[in-house]
């Protein structure tokens, strides 16, 4: 109804992550989502410490709109924040 969507990426096999599979896979769903289902704004949720993914979504555009506090319960500890 708003045209925003949230998304969320995962390569599930190690091997493959730092290759540019997940950037590549992102700018297609961000390409997808822009120009097929005519959406003004895509957004994620990211673990704040996981700064691998952090710097793959900085690459592929997204810029932080800010941080929400112990969002995330990870082995029964929030995590930071
Ligand atoms: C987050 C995730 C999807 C990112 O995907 P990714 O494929 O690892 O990341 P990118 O596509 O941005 O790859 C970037 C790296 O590939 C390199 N790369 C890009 N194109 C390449 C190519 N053609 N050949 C080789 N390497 C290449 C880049 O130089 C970069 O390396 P650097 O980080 O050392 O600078 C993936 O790491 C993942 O699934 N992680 C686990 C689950 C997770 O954390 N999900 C996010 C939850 S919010």
């Amino acid at each position: 109804m708003n045209k925003h969507a949230e998304l969320g990426i995962a390569i599930g096999n190690k091997r493959f992550w730092g290759k540019g599979y997940g950037l590549a896979a992102m700018r297609a769903m961000l390409n997808f989502g822009f120009t097929e289902l005519h959406l003004n704004k895509i957004w994620l949720r990211v673990e704040i410490d996981n700064e691998k993914a952090i710097k793959s979504y900085k690459r592929a555009g997204y810029i932080e709109e800010g941080i929400l506090r112990q969002d995330r319960l990870r082995n029964g500890k929030f995590v930071v924040v």
